[in-house]
């Protein structure tokens, strides 16, 4: 058994890349950059290599993507889309190729490889019959993805149909994306129409393919490039290379101009040093080389290990990085009061991009790093997200250099800070502190909360100007005219505005919960309440030791939850909100019974389908509550690999058990009743 402090490390690091993977792959919002990702990722790789009683199927080294996220319909890859191994240096791609050499060829001979840009875009399938598109759809998890078909015909570089010759069936792959400069023209329009601007060109990509609405798909300027099939009734060429020269025959756009055969490391060393001077030339962004066997035969006898292929590998580029002086730190005060310290940066160029800004993220980091202003610092940049500091070089200083100290007022408002012992953020206390006002505004109209397009910062900060608004519920008394008074505001915007501040009355609890920015009530915890709490004044009106019942709920949200509705301040504003007529649509499947009411169920074992998460929140919104451990009121125990004595017990008991499938196939019957 491992150690108890690496277990938990373990499951930290397994919660924490599934959080960062759902903000990526299903919300185009990643909080972290991809280089920060990859640490974290092989921190997990390197703990499931040293301890591989540690790993088990769902573990996200193995798993792909992300779940679909049940907007569209599902689509199942009859070939599973896999993902690919990441190599961080040459090294480690002459590793990759010495292992292959030596464990499938007997060590001698050279390798061929395919070496392609790496595209940072969106991985879709395409499947033609006949020659005719009949389905796209997302990568998803590799297993099923989501149909989306409407949305890429909008692509001039799909084609509906495919040359005569091609295969009566074919599943092409390819990534697409967006150029660089229709990216930031994208988000120009999307700032002056109020609408939230993308971080990089790779979520305006995803967000893109993932409208409701193929219109707007086809105001987006993406295009693909195909890079491999997955079923294919025509016999397939040699190699990857002519694969690519054979797709392009059948019509589809391929990157075959900038793809080199390479044989052996050091060519494929040399392709790397070429692209890499090259990549900030490009018209798009690419964030490494894609390394492929280029023998077809071999790729196939190779095969693959955790949804991983064992004939490719990616090989990505270091972040791009570039020194710098910090000069100045500016304190930002967010919607909860929590002051953040950002620094002002000597304008750099980070190969293309002026960085001017990085985020420190709290004084614990300012710390770590051992900043002070006045310091020269190393900074990295990855994609457009903000860049971080990652190195003081205290070498450097010259004795000019002053710290960043806690300020003791908010640097808006003048109020008090706030920092109860044991928390390393430091707090503005004060409610109507305007900072807070306009961030707590952002995030009640942003697209996870309350959803109003068209209402950016620019639009509501003038509104408060103009005083028009002083707080949340306000905005439900916007006129024509006052909408009219903003800058750019004609009659169809404002007429658009006013129909999405109007349908956001009726948006699910769940989203108002989050809207309404409780401390510690992230959108996960959000859903969770609820689906307990048929209404806001049901939540409203709970004690801390019933929301602490609740699967998942801890001391801090509940005390969280319960000082927020405590509060006369947010008390009116509820009150107001109400009588300007939000009515938001329960959510709540206990209350409503569904197949598993009163059923408790534990689940014991490694689940091929689900994470732990996940199969708990299923039996929760089927009526269900998960237990941790099996006795005589135990209703049903689902068995995955491995189980040990949870399944002797329920045996012993009595209690029925059955495995992942069955509970699979039960909720589809379910589903059909
Ligand atoms: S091959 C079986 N080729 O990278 C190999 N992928 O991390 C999987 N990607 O899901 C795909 N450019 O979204 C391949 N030339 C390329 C690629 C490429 C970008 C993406 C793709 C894939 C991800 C794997």
């Amino acid at each position: 058994m491992a150690d108890p402090a690496i277990a938990r490390r373990y499951q930290e690091l397994c919660t924490e890349i599934r959080r960062h993977n759902r903000l990526y792959y299903e919300l185009d919002r990643p909080e972290i950059s991809d280089a920060d990702y990859d640490r974290l990722f092989r921190e997990l790789q390197q703990l499931e290599a040293e301890h591989p009683e540690l790993g088990s199927a769902a573990s996200p080294t193995r798993q792909v993507g992300a779940r679909p996220s049940g907007t569209f319909s599902p689509v199942r890859h009859t070939v599973p889309m896999l993902s690919l191994r990441n190599a961080r240096d040459l090294d480690e791609f002459a590793e990759f190729d010495r292992s292959l050499r030596q464990t499938f060829l007997g060590g001698s001979d050279i390798l061929e490889y395919a070496c392609e840009m790496k595209l940072d875009g969106v991985a879709v399938e395409l499947t033609y019959e006949q020659g005719r598109l009949v389905r796209a759809s997302t990568r998803g998890d590799g297993l099923v993805g989501e149909e989306i078909t409407a949305n890429l015909l909008t692509l001039k570089s799909v084609p509906r149909s495919l040359q005569p010759g091609c295969p009566e069936l074919l599943d092409v792959r390819g990534e697409v994306y967006i150029d660089l400069v229709d990216f930031q023209a994208l988000n120009r329009r999307q700032e002056e129409s109020g609408a939230k601007t993308f971080a990089n060109p790779r979520n305006a990509a995803a967000g893109s393919l993932r409208q409701l609405d193929p219109d707007i798909t086809a105001t987006r300027p993406l295009k693909i490039f195909c890079y491999g099939v997955g079923r294919c009734s025509a016999a397939l060429p040699a190699s990857q290379f002519i694969l690519l020269a054979q797709l392009r025959q059948w019509g589809l756009r391929v990157n075959l101009d900038e793809t080199r055969v390479c044989t052996g490391p050091d060519q494929v060393a040399a392709c790397f040093a070429d692209l890499q001077a090259r990549r900030d030339r490009l018209d798009f962004e690419i964030d490494g080389l894609v390394i492929k066997v280029n023998r077809l035969a071999l790729q196939e006898e190779l095969g693959e290990i955790n949804r991983r292929p064992r004939w490719a590998i990616a090989l990505k580029f270091p972040p791009r990085q570039a020194r710098t002086v910090v000069e100045s730190v500016e304190l930002q005060v967010g919607r909860t009061g929590a002051i953040t310290p950002v620094a002002h940066l000597r304008p750099v160029n980070v190969s293309g991009v002026t960085v001017s800004r990085a985020s420190l993220h709290n004084w614990d980091e300012i710390a770590r790093l051992d900043l002070r202003v006045g310091d020269h610092v190393i900074v990295e940049r990855a994609g457009d997200v903000i860049p971080d500091v990652v190195k003081v070089l205290t070498a450097e200083r010259d004795g000019s250099q002053t710290a960043v100290p806690l300020p003791t007022a908010c640097p808006v408002c003048d109020s008090a800070v706030l920092k109860p012992a044991g928390e390393v953020v430091p707090r503005c206390g004060n409610g109507a502190c305007p900072a807070r006002t306009i961030e707590r505004l952002k995030h009640f109209v942003s697209r996870a909360a309350m959803d109003i397009e068209g209402l950016g910062e620019k639009q509501l900060r003038q509104l408060i100007e103009l005083g028009k608004i002083e707080d949340v519920a306000d905005l439900y008394t916007l006129s024509e005219a006052d909408l009219f008074a903003l800058e750019r505001m004609g009659n169809t915007l404002a007429n658009k505005l006013l129909r999405a501040i109007e349908a956001s009355k009726s948006r699910p609890l769940s989203r108002l919960i989050f809207a309404l920015g409780i401390r510690h009530v992230g959108e996960h915890t959000a859903k969770l309440l609820a689906r307990h709490f048929a209404s806001l004044d049901q939540l409203a009106n709970t004690d801390p030791e019933q929301l602490k019942r609740l699967h998942e709920i801890g001391d801090k949200v509940a005390e969280s939850v319960v000082d927020f509705f405590r509060d006369p301040a947010q008390q009116a504003l509820l009150a107001k909100l109400t009588a300007r007529g939000l009515a938001p649509q329960t959510e709540a499947v206990v209350a409503q019974g569904g197949p598993l009411a009163g059923q408790s169920i534990v689940i014991t074992g490694t689940l091929q389908h689900w994470t732990r998460q996940e199969i708990e929140e299923l039996v929760e919104r089927l009526g269900g509550r998960s237990a941790s451990s099996v006795s005589k009121k135990t209703s049903l125990v689902i068995a995955g690999a491995n189980a040990g004595s949870k399944l002797e017990r329920a045996q012993t008991l009595g209690i029925e058990v059955i495995d992942e499938e069955t509970f699979q196939q039960r909720i589809a019957g379910w589903e059909q009743a």
